[in-house]
């Protein structure tokens, strides 16, 4: 099912009322259904010794969301700086950021060592003297290359520019100890948007045959696995969710085995941002104007800056228009008014004839929806609103304003002859 089903019934009563008071277009993200996602995950690792979630801002960067997430008692997984501020201007720091950046600054490192600090997760062996000051504890990014575990969503990690190649693991970690690391974590990121858990289960015990490794070549103990994020959630209405249950149950025997056999067993941290909000969020667009050339087109007031997902990957988020489920339907192309031709939210669609007005759900924007906009066109990022547990809904993040777009065009004359 996509966007939760509770969602659904609680929005579904007021949207007209919430539309014409914000005005359209919007995301709207359903705190209640955020909630139960985050505790039905607590639940499914609580077997699972030193387990957490990192949740990945860049899925939701937002501080309305981030202090739910805080509550739930989740730490932050961040890869820039701007990350870092949102994250520490909620109160998290020291071991609950995680920082996975790529091709990263020195300007970077500084910062997101900075103010308490940070999990340091390096992407490359080069990387290592090029860090200020080498934390305590450090993690590396491992990318298994042909030893992969994941989908193919995600591509092949030989043809992935993230993380060190399993030959240099050995001499990676080896290069921090001298530079004075003393607490050891390792990660990795196989898959995205997985429904069978059973590749998260692989990794896993991929990673733990690289701790026992180290632990024989370094005599030292890798005090965390992290094995990313990628789980994945159901888009079309025929999608079995996955198993998050089973998913914790076998996690959680691998670990108990590997205490068994090593004497004890390494935390396990996932940074899962699309399965913990994902399907609690839609983007509410209003149909504009319709069209009949060689196909029906309807014209709605977002376009793709405000969900790119469709465009860029040719992802399927599901429509769905309130309160007409049972009307006569049609096959249309739903489109947004940037001039590019992939600007479409969905093409040839079965929906309910739609007529000037009637408001649209795209669902399961609540994760790499919005934060993904951009402005080519110079079209303009819409508002953000949450739906909140009592029932109110309260704007989170108002949209740009012609201002904020002209404001990178007030600047001092600099000139170099
Ligand atoms: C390093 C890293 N961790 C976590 C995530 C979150 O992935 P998802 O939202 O699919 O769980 C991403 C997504 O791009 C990522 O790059």
């Amino acid at each position: 099912m996509p966007m939760s089903y509770g969602f659904e019934q609680r929005i579904t009563p007021k949207i007209q009322k919430i539309a014409d008071h914000f005005g359209t277009p919007f995301h709207i993200y359903d705190e209640e259904g955020i909630r139960e996602t985050g505790k039905k995950l607590i639940e499914a690792f609580s077997k699972v010794k030193g387990f957490k979630e990192f949740f990945a801002v860049k899925a939701l960067p937002n501080p309305a969301i981030m202090s739910v997430m805080k509550s739930l008692g989740f730490g932050f997984d961040c890869s820039s700086k701007p990350e870092v501020y949102l994250s520490r201007q909620s109160g998290c720091t020291g071991s609950d950021l995680m920082f996975t950046s790529n091709n990263t600054t020195i300007d970077e490192f500084e910062n997101a060592l900075s103010n308490g600090g940070c999990i340091l997760n390096l992407d490359d062996i080069s990387l290592i003297s090029k860090v200020p000051e080498m934390p305590e504890l450090i993690c590396f990014r491992y990318n298994p290359g042909n030893r992969r575990t994941g989908n193919d969503i995600i591509g092949n990690p030989i043809e992935a520019k993230y993380g060190i190649s399993h030959d240099q693991v050995i001499e990676a970690y080896s290069k921090s100890i001298k530079r004075g690391a003393k607490r050891f974590g390792i990660h990795t990121m196989l898959a995205s948007n997985e429904l069978n858990y059973k590749y998260m289960v692989k990794t896993t015990e991929m990673l733990l045959e690289l701790v026992e490794k180290i632990n024989r070549e370094l005599s030292v103990s890798v005090e965390f696995i992290n094995i990313g994020g990628g789980l994945g959630i159901p888009y079309r209405p025929e999608d079995e969710p996955l198993d998050i249950v089973s998913l914790g149950n076998e996690i959680s025997q691998i670990l108990i085995e590997f205490n068994h056999k090593n004497g004890y067993s390494p935390k396990f941290f996932i940074e899962s941002g699309r399965y913990i909000t994902g399907p609690h969020g839609v983007l509410v667009a209003k149909a504009i104007n319709f069209k009949n050339i060689y196909r029906r087109y309807v014209g709605v007031d977002a376009c793709m800056s405000s969900l790119m997902r469709p465009a860029i990957y040719g992802a399927y988020h599901h429509i769905t228009v309130p309160n007409k489920k049972n009307d006569k339907r049609d096959i249309v192309d739903i489109v947004g008014s940037l001039c590019e031709n992939n600007d479409k939210f969905a093409v040839q669609r079965n929906l309910p004839i739609l007529k000037e007005g009637d408001l649209l759900f795209i669902h399961d924007t609540g994760a790499h929806g919005s934060s993904m906009g951009f402005n080519y066109n110079a079209r303009l990022r819409p508002k953000e609103l949450l739906l909140k547990s009592d029932g109110s809904v309260e704007l989170i993040r108002r949209q740009e304003t012609m201002d904020d777009y002209l404001s990178t065009l007030n600047f001092q004359e600099d000139i170099l002859y």
